[in-house]
């Protein structure tokens, strides 16, 4: 029988998932499709219920859903439990599971890129769900420091206070971290700014960058970001957010299939998505 997959949210009708998912069954030859679903916040309980009631292999979710979906579920792993949020479920005997595959898909994008992350000396720049996720998993693996640096200080200290797993880490106002932004291997960028339309943004200046670090942004749209171009010019290596959004699909597809999959065929169904 067919197996049926999904991706929730509230707007969803632009989600990439639903290409890059159908198109990964058709090449492993697995019977199977996976649909976008529009579900607002006053269906959700009903949506997971319903998705039971049919028997769904599994789904993905998506903003605003990923914090809310958490007491409607059968299980939570530990690691999604303690970030609070759950970007994929699974049918495992008829009970729903959640997972969250954001920060540990951030973690498998940058090991192909970068050796050695346990011994870096990490500044995250913001403090919301996309940087609890990636902080979180980065903390549970055991990384030499990550310090949090966000418009809003007490933000990064309440992230810091609430990790689960411990890690050497400061609170910086944006200020401070510019200062001390030479004594930083990795730089990740978590906040909105530099996204489409606000192309022109920066969330931090570069004047201090180290020309060894190496630059990551979560943004995908647009590819390469103020702070991407910028480091660049100044010698940094760098990553933009496709990965991101790659392996935590990735990972997704792993946990409902047992395959891995071919990531650079999904990233080049993303990037066709994008528009070339
Ligand atoms: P997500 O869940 O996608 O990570 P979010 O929870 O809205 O998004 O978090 C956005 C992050 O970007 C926060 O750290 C936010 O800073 P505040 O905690 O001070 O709100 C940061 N951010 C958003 N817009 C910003 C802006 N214009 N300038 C600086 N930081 C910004």
């Amino acid at each position: 029988m067919k197996k049926f997959f999904a991706v929730i949210g509230d707007p969803i009708a632009h989600s990439m998932s639903p290409a890059m998912h159908n198109d990964l069954f058709q090449a492993n030859e697995i019977d199977a499709h996976y649909l976008p679903l529009h579900v607002k916040g006053e269906n959700l309980e009903a949506a997971v219920k319903g998705f039971k009631a049919i028997e769904i292999a599994g789904f993905n979710v998506t903003v605003p859903h990923k914090e809310a979906i958490i007491p409607l579920l059968d299980r939570i792993d530990p690691l999604a439990k303690a970030i609070g949020a759950v970007n994929t479920v699974v049918n495992e005997n008829g009970e729903l599971v959640g997972y969250n595959t954001d920060g540990s898909g951030y973690v498998e994008g940058l090991n192909r890129e970068l050796d050695l992350i346990e011994d870096q000396k990490v500044l995250m720049i913001g403090a919301g769900g996309a940087a609890r996720a990636i902080y979180f998993t980065m903390s549970k693996q055991g990384v030499k420091r990550i310090d949090i640096c966000n418009r809003t200080v007490s933000k990064a200290e309440a992230l810091i206070k609430e990790c689960p797993y411990p890690v050497p880490s400061h609170a910086l106002s944006i200020q401070e971290a510019e200062e001390a932004l030479g004594e930083y291997d990795l730089i990740i960028q978590t906040t909105p700014k530099g996204m489409l339309p606000a192309i022109g943004e920066l969330p931090i200046s570069l004047h201090n960058l180290n020309s060894n670090a190496f630059v990551s942004d979560i943004i995908y749209n647009p590819l390469e970001t103020k702070i991407l171009r910028d480091a660049k010019k100044k010698g940094a290596r760098i990553q933009n957010g496709l990965d991101m959004f790659v392996f935590q699909g990735a990972l997704a597809f792993e946990k409902w299939t047992g395959i891995f999959p071919d990531t650079n065929r999904m990233k080049e169904i993303v990037l066709k998505q994008l528009g070339g």
